[in-house]
């Protein structure tokens, strides 16, 4: 458990999936946890199902404007966010010649926008108080090193979370840290029945990352608690 100075973490999508197991996660650890979710009835659902500290609130990632407006009102209420956990993200299947426009750019929107938009929203708040930690869920399929295998959307999208990384590891004081993470294949919606690992499987790098303590790393993509090659 956690000291007295409880921490806030906002974990989006956290309603189903591997977000719903982060978010158990943290908040098992004492933390509170800020549940996000487009579905705010699906959020409350979720919540009502977990122990600890956990408060439904409503993020939608698709429009940037909503998306402000969201975030606005959840500071207004806790206005020190001291962790952030891109989580939510979509799987577009097709090659880049025979997917939509609206396909793509949705990608990039929710996949790799909505995390750039709440990072600039939360990240000055987090260095000013001098202590912040940011996890993006990324994917091997957004790996160079792995050959960028995945649907090229999502591939592109992913690529992108992790420049987002990288960069901004290379702007932020030690005590806010950004990393990536790939979580596994899992038995979500997502990852579908014949994945190899369970949500919580595929969360727990994602809370080691949330949890650094001062002297952990930043800039870095992670499986399995080890750094992996961009
Ligand atoms: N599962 C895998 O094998 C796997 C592998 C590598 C990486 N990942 C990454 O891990 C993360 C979580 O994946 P998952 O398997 O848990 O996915 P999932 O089961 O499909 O859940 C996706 C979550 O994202 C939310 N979401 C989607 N679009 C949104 C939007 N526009 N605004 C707000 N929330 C939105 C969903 O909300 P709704 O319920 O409202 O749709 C849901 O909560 C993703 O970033 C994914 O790319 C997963």
């Amino acid at each position: 458990m956690m000291d007295q100075q409880q921490k806030t973490a906002l974990v989006t999508g956290g309603n189903r999936g591997i977000g719903s197991a982060i978010v158990r996660g943290l908040a098992k650890l004492g933390y509170r946890v800020l549940l996000g979710s487009r579905n705010l009835t699906a959020g409350k659902e979720a919540a009502s199902t977990m122990v600890g500290d956990v408060i439904p609130v409503e993020l939608d990632l698709s429009d940037r404007e909503v998306l402000k407006n969201q975030v606005q009102s959840i500071l207004e209420n806790h206005p020190a966010i001291d962790v952030l956990v891109n989580n939510a993200g979509i799987l577009e299947y097709g090659s880049l010649l025979e997917i939509s426009e609206e396909q793509f750019y949705r990608s990039a929107r929710v996949n790799f926008e909505a995390p750039f938009d709440l990072i600039r929203l939360l990240t000055p708040g987090m260095v000013q108080r001098k202590y912040g930690r940011i996890v993006n869920l990324s994917s091997g399929w957004g790996s160079f090193d792995e050959g960028l295998t995945g649907p090229s959307a999502y591939a592109v999208s992913k690529a992108a979370l992790n420049a987002l990384t990288l960069t901004l590891s290379q702007s932020l004081p030690q005590s806010v840290k950004v990393n990536s993470m790939c979580p596994g294949w899992v038995k979500t919606d997502m990852g579908g029945a014949g994945a190899t690992r369970s949500p919580e499987e595929g969360a727990a790098t994602a809370i080691w990352l949330a949890t650094l303590p001062d002297n952990g790393p930043s800039g870095g993509f992670y499986r399995d608690k080890r750094l992996i090659r961009w």
